[in-house]
C-alpha cells in the first residue's frame, strides 16, 4: 500500500514537470499583441451637402450624434477618419470641434467646405488652402454719440484670446486691439500642395480665410475685409475650428472651396461642395501615406 502511494506521487511529480510546451495534443492559439491604435484624422464639413459624399467614401460605417453635430466613424483605405457634419457657424463648429476632439484623438483636422469671395482674381470653383484663417466678427467699435450712427470702417480688430482681463477698457483692451491669425498646419499644407494637380475645376491657391456668422453682400464692406484683414475668402465656420484645434495643440488646415463671389460677379453653384471634397479626400490620402 506504501509503495503504491509512493509510486503515485512519483507519477504525479513526473507529470507535474513537464513543459508546457510539450502538451501538443492540446489545441491552442495565440493572440499577438496590438500595434498602437491609428488616431483618425477629422474632415469637417457644415451641412450635409458639404459632408456626405466625404462620408460616403468611408467603409465600416458608424454615425454618432451629439447635440448639433453629427460624426461618421469610418475608414478610407483602412485608415480611420472621422466625418464631421459640424452644422452651420462659428458655435455649432466650436462645439462639435471641441467635443470631436474629447470623443475621438484626432491627430489632424481639415475644416472644409464653400465660401464667397473677396479676391477679384478668384473665380468660383476655386480652391483656398488656409494659410491662415481669421475671426471677421471680432472687433470693438471707436465712440459714437447718440445719433452720431454707425460706422463699421472704422472698427478696430480685438483679439478675444489676448488678456483674461477687461476686454472694454484699460491697459489690457488697448492690448487686445490686433486681428489674431491662426496658421494652417505646414504639413497638411504641404500634403495639399502635393496633390494640387488633381483638382482640375479651377486652381488652388494659399489664402486668408475670413470666419463670421455674417453673410456679407456689400461690395465695399468686402474690400475693407480684404484690404485690412486680408481676407481671400469669407465663410462661417474655419476660424473657430482652428481656434479650438489651437487650444488642444492639433494640427488644423481650412480648405474651402469659392461657391460665389460677387466681387467679380461669379454665381452661386452648390455643386462646388462635392468638388471639394474630392479635392480634400487627395489631401488626406497624401497625408495618410506620409505618417
Ligand atoms: N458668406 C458667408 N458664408 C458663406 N458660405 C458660402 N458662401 C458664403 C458667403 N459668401 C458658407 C458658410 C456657411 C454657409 C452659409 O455657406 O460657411 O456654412
Amino acid at each position: 500500500m506504501f509503495k503504491l502511494i509512493q509510486r503515485a506521487l512519483v507519477v504525479f511529480a513526473t507529470l507535474s514537470m513537464i513543459p508546457l510546451a510539450s502538451a501538443s495534443e492540446m489545441k491552442s492559439i495565440a493572440v499577438e499583441s496590438h500595434a498602437a491604435p491609428m488616431q483618425p484624422i477629422m474632415i469637417q464639413g457644415p451641412m450635409p451637402i458639404e459632408a456626405e459624399y466625404f462620408a460616403s467614401l468611408l467603409t465600416d460605417v458608424r454615425v454618432e450624434q451629439a447635440g448639433n453635430a453629427k460624426f461618421y466613424l469610418g475608414n478610407l483605405n483602412g485608415y480611420p477618419i472621422v466625418v464631421a457634419q459640424t452644422s452651420k457657424g462659428l458655435e455649432n463648429t466650436a462645439a462639435a470641434t471641441a467635443v470631436g476632439i474629447e470623443r475621438y484623438r484626432p491627430r489632424a483636422i481639415i475644416s472644409q467646405g464653400t465660401s464667397g469671395g473677396h479676391d477679384t482674381s478668384l473665380q468660383v470653383g476655386d480652391i483656398v488652402l488656409g494659410k491662415r484663417s481669421v475671426n471677421s466678427n471680432n472687433f470693438k467699435t471707436p465712440k459714437l454719440a447718440a445719433g452720431e450712427g454707425s460706422d463699421p470702417m472704422n472698427w478696430i480688430p480685438m483679439d478675444i484670446m489676448a488678456s483674461e482681463e477687461s476686454a472694454g477698457e484699460g491697459d489690457a483692451a488697448v492690448d487686445a486691439e490686433k486681428i489674431r491669425y491662426y496658421m494652417g498646419s505646414s504639413e497638411l499644407l504641404a500634403s495639399a500642395h502635393a496633390v494640387k494637380s488633381t483638382y482640375t475645376r479651377g486652381k488652388v491657391v494659399e489664402g486668408t480665410i475670413g470666419s463670421g456668422n455674417f453673410w456679407n453682400n456689400e461690395i465695399d464692406r468686402m474690400t475693407w475685409l480684404h484690404t485690412n484683414l486680408g481676407t481671400s475668402v469669407e465663410e462661417m465656420e474655419t476660424s473657430s475650428a482652428a481656434m479650438v484645434s489651437d487650444a488642444y495643440g492639433i494640427p488644423f488646415l481650412g480648405v474651402r472651396v469659392l461657391s460665389n463671389n460677387l466681387t467679380n460677379n461669379g454665381k452661386y453653384d452648390p455643386s462646388t461642395a462635392a468638388d471639394c471634397q474630392k479635392f480634400v479626400k487627395e489631401i488626406v490620402l497624401h497625408y495618410i501615406s506620409t505618417l
